[in-house]
C-alpha cells in the first residue's frame, strides 16, 4: 500500500491565548498552506476543550498531549523556535490526518471490566457501601483517566506485535477492584490481566507514569496490580476459593 503520510505547513500570526486546536480552527476556516496553496482543512478530534475528554490527543513537538491547553507562546519559549510539530499518535490506526482509532484502548477496558456492575443481584442498600475519606482520596485520582492514550504511545511496550493491553487498563482494575462493590469481581478482572496481554506485557520502562496528563501514579498501579495477579494465578492453580480482603 502506498504511504500517503505527509508534512504541511501552514503560518498563523501570534495570539497571546492561542492553543493548538484554536490553530487548527483557523487552518478550517482558510485552508491555505504556506506555500499560498488551498488544501484540505486538517482533520482531528476534539470534545471538552480543558483537557478532561481526551479525544484531542496527539504528539505535539513529539510528545503525547492534549492539543486543547498547548498554548503555542508557551512553545516558542520554551523551544526558541516559530515552528511547531503535530503529528498522530503513532500506536493506533490511523484514521485521517491527526485522527487515531482508539478502539484498543476501549476494548481492554471492556476485557477488564472497568465498571461497577449494578445488576440488582445484590443488596447495595440505597447508595452502596460507605468508602471512607481516605480510600476515596487515594482511588480519586485513579478515576480521572480519560481514556486519552498518552501512556499507550509513550509505552514502549505497546506496539502492533504486542497484545499488550496498556497501562491505563491495569491501573483501571486497581480502581476498581479497590471499590467495595467492585471487589465483588474482583477475581474475573484479576483473570483478565494475566499473562501477556495484561501485567506480564509491561517492561517496567516508566514512561507511561511520565507522560501520563492526569499524573495518575500507574507504575504504583502496575506493580500493586502485579502482586494481586501473582495470587490470583497462585489461587487459580491451587484451585483456592477467593481470600479474604487484606
Ligand atoms: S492513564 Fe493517563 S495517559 Fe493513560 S489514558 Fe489515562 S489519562 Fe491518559
Ligand atoms: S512501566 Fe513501561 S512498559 Fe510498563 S506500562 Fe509503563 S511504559 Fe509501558
Ligand atoms: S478537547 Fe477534550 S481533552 Fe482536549
Amino acid at each position: 500500500m502506498p504511504n500517503h503520510q505527509y508534512w504541511e505547513e501552514f503560518e498563523f500570526d501570534r495570539h497571546p491565548g492561542a492553543n493548538v486546536i484554536s490553530c487548527l480552527m483557523d487552518i478550517q476556516k482558510n485552508p491555505v498552506n504556506k506555500m499560498g496553496e488551498k488544501t484540505t482543512p486538517v482533520a482531528w478530534e476534539q470534545g471538552c476543550l480543558e483537557e478532561v475528554c481526551g479525544s484531542c490527543s496527539m504528539l505535539v513537538n513529539g510528545k503525547p498531549r492534549q492539543a486543547c491547553t498547548a498554548l503555542i507562546e508557551k512553545y516558542i519559549q520554551e523551544t526558541g523556535s516559530l515552528t511547531i510539530n503535530l503529528a498522530p499518535f503513532t500506536k493506533f490506526p490511523l484514521i485521517r490526518d491527526l485522527c487515531v482509532d482508539r478502539t484498543r484502548m476501549f476494548d481492554s477496558l471492556k476485557k477488564v471490566k472497568a465498571w461497577i456492575s449494578v445488576d440488582g443481584t445484590t443488596d447495595n442498600g440505597e447508595f452502596g457501601p460507605p468508602v471512607s475519606p481516605e480510600v476515596q482520596e487515594a482511588l480519586y485520582v485513579l478515576s480521572t483517566c480519560m481514556v486519552c492514550g498518552c501512556c499507550s504511545e509513550g509505552c514502549p511496550q505497546v506496539n502492533p506485535d504486542s497484545k499488550f493491553m496498556g497501562p491505563a487498563a491495569m491501573s483501571q482494575v486497581r480502581l476498581f477492584n479497590s471499590n467495595p462493590t467492585g471487589k465483588l469481581e474482583k477475581s474475573e478482572r484479576l483473570n483478565a490481566v494475566l499473562g501477556e496481554e495484561g501485567i506480564a506485557g509491561c517492561g517496567n520502562a516508566q514512561n507511561c507514569v511520565r507522560v501520563c496528563p492526569k499524573k495518575i501514579p500507574l507504575t504504583e498501579s502496575l506493580s500493586l496490580i502485579g502482586r494481586e495477579a501473582t495470587k490470583q494465578s497462585l489461587k487459580n492453580f491451587f484451585s483456592l476459593p477467593d481470600a479474604k480482603e487484606e
